[in-house]
């Protein structure tokens, strides 16, 4: 892109501030702000101007809804989906996609979250606990899962790098699709594009939603197709207690030919910040935490039980051809108040002590609504669930140690092996992906 056809751009756009510091720069700065001009998709800046024109005016009174029903199949269902599962596993039909692009601001790490050292004994990385789940699924079922693994601008190098330094993990390199999401900018109040430097904008990733567009753009979903991909199972890269492509659930999606099935367990307590499905103007729909009021978090059924007693850790079957249905669709915005540097007239880069400008993300269950057939599943989170959020506290790297060891523990005492308290555990995914798996070793130990 030239400057006269960058100039030309952002006049017809009401952006023409960008380049009010273009004389100041030298020829590389000139170069890569003009790079960073030719990524700025406009017709997203406008759809952010007009969400920005909307945010001040009074919200309209959200529909009632109920919470959906949820599924917990028994007996022979629970066995018929499982040997489905397994039979599209072994027929190489399922693929894992992990969204590995967030900022991990609340655990402060410095690097990659999925880099972060989460083993109790090892001090192996997120990252293994997850690629050794494919490796142990692929040992079981005699074919690959393909991993899609999406990363951003800022965790990209870091995250193939580690993957690289570790063989990965002791995966076929074929089978591991890195892919990035998008960068987009981010809004002062008059909907103006924010600089942070004299000759930079500030960007920043377009939330886990953006993995939609990024699979398509990246190739990721050909690349499905070419491999006879039909079902695709979501997660999040903070919690290595999860069932990646659980047969039972990959089953049931299959045969209940859903476009979407999304997991849920009990929250923790009334006001656990989880999201909720439930069924709103005859459709399913998500309702976030922050839009429920204390009076709905905390209703009780009569038998006292929570009314919105699931939640939705995002985990989630997608069918193939829904997400690529979706991939082709605009997704709804959501925006959050930032504090955001920003520079001043002179050039001076102004840190603000207090929020000044607008960041932008796409939310992956916004998807829900358009989804013809949804489902959800039960799952006990005891076994599944236990993510690394904050840096302390619920949902940190002490409690998820805690809860991972309190998982294998009960899979040795299943296997017969009894450990003295507090002996730390830890079991390689590859080696026994369940307790099923851990029994039949026949091990001896204590
Ligand atoms: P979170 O909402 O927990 O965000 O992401 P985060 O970035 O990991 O952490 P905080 O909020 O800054 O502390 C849930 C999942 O979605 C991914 C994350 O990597 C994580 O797996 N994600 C989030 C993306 O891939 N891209 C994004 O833009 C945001």
């Amino acid at each position: 892109m030239t400057f006269t056809e960058a100039k030309t751009l952002l006049d017809a756009n009401g952006q023409s501030h960008v380049l009010r510091f273009w004389d100041t720069l030298d020829a590389t700065a000139q170069a890569a702000l003009l790079a960073q001009i030719a990524t700025l998709d406009f017709a997203a800046i406008g759809r952010m101007q007009a969400m920005l024109a909307q945010a001040g005016q009074a919200a309209t009174q959200a529909a009632p809804f109920e919470p959906a029903p949820v599924e917990a199949p028994e007996g022979d269902a629970l066995a018929g989906y499982t040997a489905l599962g397994e039979d599209l596993l072994r027929q190489g039909k399922v693929a894992a996609l992990l969204v590995a692009g967030g900022q991990g601001s609340r655990l402060g790490y410095d690097g990659p979250k999925g880099a972060y050292p989460i083993g109790p004994v090892s001090g192996r990385p997120l990252f293994w606990f997850h690629a050794r789940k494919l490796l142990g699924l692929k040992n079981t079922y005699g074919a690959p899962v393909p991993f899609y693994v999406m990363t951003s601008e800022t965790n990209d190098a870091a995250t193939r790098a580690l993957f690289e330094a570790n063989g990965y993990f002791g995966l076929d390199r074929d089978d591991v699709f890195f892919f990035t999401q998008g960068m987009w900018p981010a809004l002062d109040p008059q909907g103006k594009i924010i600089l942070d430097k004299p000759g930079h904008i500030f960007m920043s990733p377009d939330g886990h939603g953006g993995v939609l567009a990024a699979l398509d753009r990246s190739g990721a979903l050909a690349d499905m197709a070419k491999r006879g991909i039909e079902h695709v199972f979501f997660f999040q890269v903070d919690n290595p207690m999860v069932n990646i492509a659980d047969p039972l659930f990959v089953g049931l999606h299959a045969h209940k030919h859903a476009d979407m099935t999304v997991k849920v367990c009990k929250k923790r307590d009334a006001h656990e910040g989880m999201g909720v499905v439930v069924i709103r103007n005859g459709g399913y729909a998500m309702v976030e935490y922050s839009e429920l009021s204390d009076e709905q978090m905390e209703r009780t059924n009569p038998d006292g039980s929570l009314w919105l007693a699931y939640g939705s850790p995002a985990i989630h079957m997608f069918s193939r051809d829904f997400l690529q249905a979706e991939a082709e669709r605009h997704m709804p915005l959501h925006l959050a108040h930032k504090k955001i540097a920003m520079v001043d007239d002179n050039g001076q880069t102004i840190k603000p002590t207090a929020p000044n400008g607008y960041k932008f993300e796409k939310f992956i269950f916004d998807v829900i609504p358009n989804a013809k057939t949804l489902l959800t599943l039960a799952f006990d989170r005891t076994q599944e669930f236990s993510p690394v959020k904050n840096a302390e506290g619920n949902d940190s790297p002490a409690t998820t140690k805690r809860d991972l060891q309190a998982k294998w523990r009960g899979w040795l005492a299943q296997a017969g092996v009894s450990l003295p308290e507090n002996t730390p555990v830890e079991i390689d995914p590859a080696y026994a992906l369940n307790a099923e798996q851990l029994k039949a070793k026949g091990l001896k130990i204590g």
